[in-house]
């Protein structure tokens, strides 16, 4: 019902706009003043987590994209290899697995069979598995040797939004914590992620004041038939997800590359006109940023449509964009939660327009419980 809706039109709407809310709930009571982390919860005793010599991250949707941002944060962090594995592809290629294997599940509702079904193999091969979930008592967890939950509240959209924002969130979490428990090289930034992590509610606060630019950018391309998301490292995954959201919602063709793959091929593509959103990586010392911005600059000398998200300040991509979002400062790893808001915004706000309907997209399931 309306009420229900808060005054939103969609269910998917009041999701984005709650998800401050969401991050502050799903950081709640997990780090003290000092930055110190407190996941007891987990029930994985330190020796336990010690041993971890391996990590595999497996889901479905917009939670394996999350557990894409999650393997650069992990590994970062911890210096454990960690893989991500769609988890329908994940136990028919006979994965490595041993009793010093963390397998990290994902999944906002629990429920979803394939994702289930890889946990119960990994369980079988004696490797301990950790779900990161949004539903209580759901399956998932309740096959999990240890859970953390994410404190999202029920998510009624069937696209994803704030259930992938408090995933990153419990991934920021499992990362930090496990680099505390284990005292790595990095042990002395802890607090500094943390305390970065406590500013994101009104990080996002910001982006979501910048709606209406965005839901004008919709109206402009109402028309489109195609659109490219281009990111590097934490921001390729949320390029993915922009595209994802785009045909789930507005059912178009809609892809999202690593931004130093284009000259390897998808650059055919670019043509003039074309859409192509651009999430640059903050300016810093690894020149990551510069090379995202040369690779915008062929992007744009072939025609293409430039929508760039980069940092407040950020005036090197003025010459490459026709519009420009501005993301709150913020570390490469943790830009993904302030970038992938205005993506979440355009896709709901250009399916609205294109007479769809955003909360139950044709052929879709909230959850889908058959593999
Ligand atoms: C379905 C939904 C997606 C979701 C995926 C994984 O396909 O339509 O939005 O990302 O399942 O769901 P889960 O509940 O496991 O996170």
């Amino acid at each position: 019902t309306a009420a229900e809706k808060d005054g939103y039109d969609w269910f998917m709407r009041k999701e984005i706009f709650e998800q401050p809310r969401a991050i502050a709930d799903s950081l709640l009571g997990r780090h003290d003043d000092s930055g110190k982390l407190q996941l007891d919860e987990i029930r994985m005793s330190e020796d336990e987590l010690r041993d971890v010599d391996k990590i595999i991250i497996t889901a479905c949707g917009t939670a394996f994209y999350a557990g894409l941002v999650a393997k650069y944060a992990i590994e970062h962090w911890t210096r454990i290899p960690c893989e991500v594995e769609l988890a329908h592809e994940f136990r028919y290629r006979d994965p490595i697995l041993t009793r010093d294997t963390l397998v990290v599940a994902i999944s906002q509702s629990g429920e979803t069979a394939d994702t289930l079904m890889a946990i119960r193999h990994a369980r079988e091969q004696r490797a301990k598995v950790l779900a990161i979930c949004n539903t209580n008592g759901s399956t998932i967890p309740r096959e999990s040797d240890a859970v953390i939950y994410t404190h999202a509240g029920p998510e009624i959209g069937v696209a994803s939004t704030k259930g992938f924002m408090t995933q990153l969130i419990a991934c920021y979490l499992l990362g930090l914590y496990l680099a505390q428990v284990r005292g790595t090289r990095f042990g002395d930034e802890i607090a500094s992620v943390v305390d970065e992590l406590a500013g994101l509610p009104a990080k996002v606060e910001q982006v979501l004041g910048q709606a209406d630019q965005i839901y004008a950018l919709a109206q402009d391309l109402q028309d489109a038939r195609s659109v490219l998301f281009l990111g590097r490292h934490a921001g390729f995954p949320v390029a993915l997800e922009g595209a994802l959201k785009l045909k789930e919602l507005a059912y178009i063709h809609a892809e999202g590359f690593a931004a130093g793959e284009l000259k390897h091929g998808p650059i055919a593509l670019i043509e003039e006109g074309l859409p192509v959103f651009c999430v640059v990586p903050p300016p810093g010392r690894d020149l990551l940023h510069d090379k995202m911005i040369s690779g915008m600059q062929e992007v744009r000398a072939r025609g293409a449509r430039m929508i760039v998200l980069a940092e407040e300040g950020d005036d090197a991509v003025d010459d490459y964009a026709d519009v420009i979002f501005r993301l709150p400062k913020a570390s490469t790893l943790l830009q993904p939660v302030a970038a992938v808001v205005p993506l979440q915004l355009f896709a709901c706000e250009l399916a609205t327009l294109m007479g769809h309907d955003v909360d139950q997209p044709r052929n879709l399931a909230k959850s889908v419980t058959v593999e």
